[in-house]
């Protein structure tokens, strides 16, 4: 039975009440008439958006005049309203994947096309234990969140103070209250995560930021045999140099690396063609299992590219490269 404070006895139109997405689950989405509190996004008919906090009493200003947030708050998303000088703007709840986009930034965030492959691919799943670093925006964050729920653990580790109270901010907005699975600790995740994983070890790390090639040790040490490491890398330089370290470490299987292209469509009659406007290169996504400790992945049967490992190349070198190889000349 619920008690009194449960979210179940709120009224209905009171975020958490009986029409809305129960509160239990943390997915930062609600659903019922717009209440005052409640963040809504407006879009003009050029599709300029600009996200809003209901309260009532107060006014949104544009260059088409004015619009009051009585005219809004009860009423259910989905639907155009007229400020005072014609303009039209569609109202409707930010989805996640727009929220984050438009929320203030410290560091440069996940796009949602890369957070929902690294949700894929990394396989992050409801009880999850994941470690992120480094949060930056708290962008990923909040997809991590979302995926693992209230009862898995997302800990995030950021180094800079000024980005952690961004993401902290973002975070909180979002889930609208402190998302009771996120820990967040402000360090740098190759010295904090050894002394913080303990006996806590974890399914899943994501890694976002400059050189996850210094982390790789720590994330070995924290992940459970099968648990799966995850990096994104903006540059060539970076991917070849983590996949490398990953390599040399021994313990994880072969780095898998890809990248995303996601091209819109204009669909219009006969004219159906590709958009002009791409979301091209963004970053380069790798991910590798770790093995049992003291195991090794099997031997390559394919020997190295030409010159791959050549007198030219500087970086770290798998553990099982034959000695010939070092010799070869480099072939374009
Ligand atoms: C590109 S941002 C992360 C963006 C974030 N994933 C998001 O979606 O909003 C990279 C962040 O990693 C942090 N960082 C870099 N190296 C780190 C480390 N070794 N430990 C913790 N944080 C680190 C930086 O301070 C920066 O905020």
């Amino acid at each position: 039975m619920p008690t009194d404070e449960s979210p179940d006895s709120v009224t209905p139109d009171t975020p958490g009440g009986d029409d809305d997405v129960s509160r239990d689950a943390w997915s930062g989405v609600h659903r019922g008439p717009l209440r005052a509190g409640e963040w809504v996004r407006l879009t003009d008919s050029k599709g300029r958006r600009h996200n809003i906090c209901l309260e009532p009493g107060k006014r949104f200003f544009s260059n088409r005049g004015h619009l009051d947030h009585d005219e809004i708050i009860g009423r259910d998303e989905g639907f155009t309203v007229v400020s005072s000088l014609n303009g039209e703007y569609l109202v409707f709840r930010p989805l996640l994947n727009e929220f984050v986009v438009s929320m203030p930034r410290g560091a440069a965030v996940v796009y949602p096309k890369d957070a929902a492959q690294i949700v894929a691919m990394a396989d992050i799943f409801p009880g999850a234990r994941v470690v992120e670093a480094g949060v930056g925006s708290g962008a990923l964050t909040c997809s991590l969140l979302r995926a693992v729920g209230p009862t898995g653990r997302v800990s995030s580790y950021e180094r800079r103070e000024e980005f952690a109270d961004v993401a902290r901010r973002n975070v909180r907005q979002f889930f609208d209250g402190d998302h009771p699975a996120w820990e967040l600790t402000v360090g740098d995740l190759a010295e904090a995560l050894p002394t913080a994983a303990g006996d806590r070890r974890v399914d899943r790390v994501i890694l976002d930021m400059l050189a996850p090639w210094e982390c790789v040790d720590a994330v070995a040490g924290a992940l459970v045999p099968g648990g799966l490491v995850c990096a994104y890398v903006a540059t060539t330089t970076q991917l070849g140099r983590v996949v490398e370290t990953l390599r040399a470490h021994g313990g994880f299987t072969e780095p898998q690396p890809w990248e995303s292209l996601v091209r819109d469509w204009h669909v219009e009659g006969l004219a159906v063609r590709p958009g002009h406007r791409m979301s091209g290169h963004t970053g380069f996504l790798v991910t590798a299992r770790r093995m049992s400790p003291g195991e090794r992945p099997p031997a390559k049967r394919r020997r190295p590219a030409p010159g791959a490992y050549g007198v030219d190349y500087a970086g770290p070198r798998p553990i099982d490269l034959p000695p010939q190889v070092e010799l070869e000349p480099f072939e374009e």
